[in-house]
């Protein structure tokens, strides 16, 4: 029930239903005499989606906290009582290490979400060369995952960008992690980076853009509109074959708008998706702006 009435659902002439919470009351005329009644409906599928939406976040958490929980105490428990050969120990803290990962990446993800909801969220700008972050997060994913091969493409002339690296290095983290999650074991994931002129000439060393492109299961047009919205997944059902939160393009699309940035999605359903970031880059005047605004925050 929602705000006191009684809840039903109607059915529109095509045949869907509708969701609808009625109110009714009296209606007297001027001498108190009851001459019929007045009903209000109010259309409540929204409050319906919301409320659905919210215990399925919950779910998420719980599950994407949970999950990671389990091996990390099995592990530590095997290892403090009793004595393992040497590969076996480093197998162990390695599933103990991948695991505390994936957890740390469902907090830090909800407290920078948190922040930014209570626009608390403050960019620690400075300039940061393209290579280091595309090379750090390549050799991070290859690292962590040996099932997909990681090609890296950037152009010579691609300028640096401005940005707070560990936000920047967090929604590109978040990129991959779907490209990972969407695409097959053995499939190759793309991440280049180059100067993103958007048509204008003139434009050309003010932007930069960095993509993430893989060949998975791509993205239904239809599924596009909801794509960066809060808590949304595209396969939202409780059978879904793939975890998450459904905050992950949601944090990317927030995060490229807090450095004046913007996020391009391209994709072919059964192809391949690819994602981009476009940030500015750290051109003089950028860096000469960002410098004296840290002066006067001191
Ligand atoms: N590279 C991709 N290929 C195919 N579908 C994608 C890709 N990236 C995102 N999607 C679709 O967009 C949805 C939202 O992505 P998002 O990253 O916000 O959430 P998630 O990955 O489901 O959960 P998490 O919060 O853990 O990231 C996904 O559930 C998926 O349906
Ligand atoms: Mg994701």
């Amino acid at each position: 029930m929602i705000g006191g009435a009684t809840e039903g659902t109607l059915s529109r002439a095509d045949g869907s239903q509708l969701a609808v919470a009625m109110t009714a009351a009296p209606l007297v005329d001027s001498s108190g005499e009851p001459v019929g009644r007045v009903v209000v409906l109010r259309d409540v599928s929204r409050e319906h989606e919301a409320e659905r939406m919210k215990s399925e976040f919950l779910a998420n958490v719980s599950h994407e906290l949970r999950t990671p929980i389990t091996p990390i105490k099995g592990y530590a428990e095997m290892m403090s009582r009793k004595k393992f050969p040497r590969a076996k120990e480093e197998s162990f803290l390695a599933g103990i290490l991948q695991s505390t990962e994936r957890l740390e990446r469902v907090v830090e993800i909800l407290v920078d979400f948190a922040a930014m909801e209570a626009g608390r969220l403050k960019p620690r700008v400075e300039p940061v060369p393209v290579k280091d972050l595309v090379a750090r997060l390549t050799d991070k994913w290859r690292q962590r995952d040996g099932e997909h091969r990681f090609v890296r493409k950037i152009g010579p002339d691609v300028p640096a960008i401005m940005g707070d690296p560990k936000l920047l290095g967090r929604s590109l983290d978040e990129l991959v992690d779907n490209a990972v999650k969407f695409s097959p074991d053995g499939g190759q994931i793309e991440i280049s980076a180059e100067p993103y002129a958007n048509g204008s000439r003139s434009a050309r060393n003010s932007r930069v853009r960095i993509t993430v492109r893989d060949h998975g299961i791509g993205i239904e047009p239809e599924q596009m509109p909801d794509l960066f919205q809060d808590f949304r997944q595209g396969d939202g059902s409780e059978t879904r074959s793939f975890g998450g939160l459904g905050l992950g393009l949601a944090y990317v699309k927030r995060i490229a708008s807090v450095h004046g940035g913007d996020v391009i999605v391209e994709s072919q359903p059964g192809k391949g998706s690819s994602f981009s970031l476009v940030l500015p880059a750290a051109t003089a005047g950028r860096i000469t702006e960002v410098t004296k605004r840290a002066r006067k925050s001191r």
